[in-house]
């Protein structure tokens, strides 16, 4: 900073303090997450990419931001009550976000998770106090039957009313806390968003927010991605694959077809490969769901071109991951 700029010291002085905050509780921590330009991965010519970190919640993904109002919309409208045991089926993203959730809150937590899931999220829910029942994957993979078996498990087991089913696939409150993401965006991007993609499980992210992108900019075009392996969106069939999180092996029943003008499958080992990339060439370390919105995110802009913008979102951290090969070889 330039002496002779007095006041323009003083004003980056404020804005750097004003970003070092005390915190009350944990609960703090959620959302207002940063975005990044992505500059070394986008070849000349294209569209800018810009990358919603959520990785910086307190689990390390978006899915904070989703367990947090699905709690507290329940207990708003008094489904929910002290005393109550949470439950939920889940590959271990949502439910370590539950269990965050349900430990700050003072909530005891039960969890139906798979073998086929990263040992990080299955131990990151226990760290949190939750209990973990796992429906085994033979082959350690997320096979078509896998999540619709462990939901109708979590379904028996709530059917005792001392039990809450957060029922994350049918349950609109998910949305509540993902709309967030839009509008966050809005103050981040003012100028305008071209295009939005996200990878799908449940699809709470990309219908939350889109829902806010499209009530101020109607145009921006959203893609929702699947993995090519898994084409249940975009052919109607199911399949296996190995991106934790997304491709459940149904529709999503929060997919509605007004908050999205287009579909796609992305290869698996394009996803991939991206997330070593992006170690490498811009210092981000992400899961796989987020190299395949990277992956779709330059495509984009190679089909936008320069001027435009596409923006996509980092759902997690790649530290998750790391007991796997997606970042390192063995
Ligand atoms: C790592 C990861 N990526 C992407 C998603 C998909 O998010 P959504 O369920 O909002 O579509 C999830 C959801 O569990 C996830 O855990």
């Amino acid at each position: 900073m330039s002496p002779s700029h007095p006041g323009r010291q003083v004003s980056a002085i404020r804005r750097k303090h004003s970003a070092v905050r005390l915190i009350n509780s944990a609960r703090q921590l959620v959302g207002n997450t940063p975005v990044i330009q992505l500059r070394n991965i986008v070849p000349e010519g294209c569209a800018d990419v810009y990358l919603k970190l959520e990785s910086g919640n307190p689990t390390g993904s978006y899915k904070d931001r989703m367990a947090l109002s699905m709690i507290e919309e329940a207990e708003r409208r008094g489904d929910l009550k002290p005393g109550m045991t949470v439950i939920e089926a889940t590959g271990g993203s949502t439910g370590s976000s539950l269990a965050f959730v349900c430990a700050m809150k003072g909530y005891k937590f039960q969890v139906v998770s798979s073998n086929a899931f990263a040992m990080e999220k299955l131990r990151t829910m226990q760290a949190f106090g939750a209990t973990l029942d796992l429906v085994h994957s033979p082959s350690g993979k997320i096979t078509p039957d896998l999540i619709p078996s462990m939901v109708e498990r979590a379904k028996e087991i709530a059917k005792d009313p001392s039990y809450y089913f957060t029922a994350q696939f049918n349950n609109r409150d998910a949305l509540v806390g993902y709309e967030a993401i839009g509008r966050e965006l809005l103050e981040q991007i003012p100028s305008g968003i071209d295009a939005f993609c996200g990878a799908v499980g449940g699809a709470g992210m990309v219908m939350g927010s889109s829902k806010i992108l499209k009530s101020k900019w109607p145009h921006v075009h959203v893609v929702v991605l699947e993995p090519a392996s898994s084409p249940v969106i975009t052919e109607g069939r199911t399949g296996t694959h190995g991106v934790e999180g997304i491709g459940i092996g149904f529709r999503p029943p929060h997919l509605e077809d007004t908050l999205y003008d287009e579909a796609r499958g992305v290869p698996e080992a394009d996803a991939r490969a991206m997330c070593r990339r992006l170690a490498k060439e811009e210092g981000l370390l992400v899961g796989t769901s987020t190299g395949m919105n990277v992956v779709a995110a330059v495509d984009l802009a190679q089909r936008l071109g320069q001027g435009k913008k596409v923006v996509t979102v980092a759902c997690d951290t790649g530290l998750k991951y790391m007991n796997s090969n997606l970042l390192a070889d063995d």
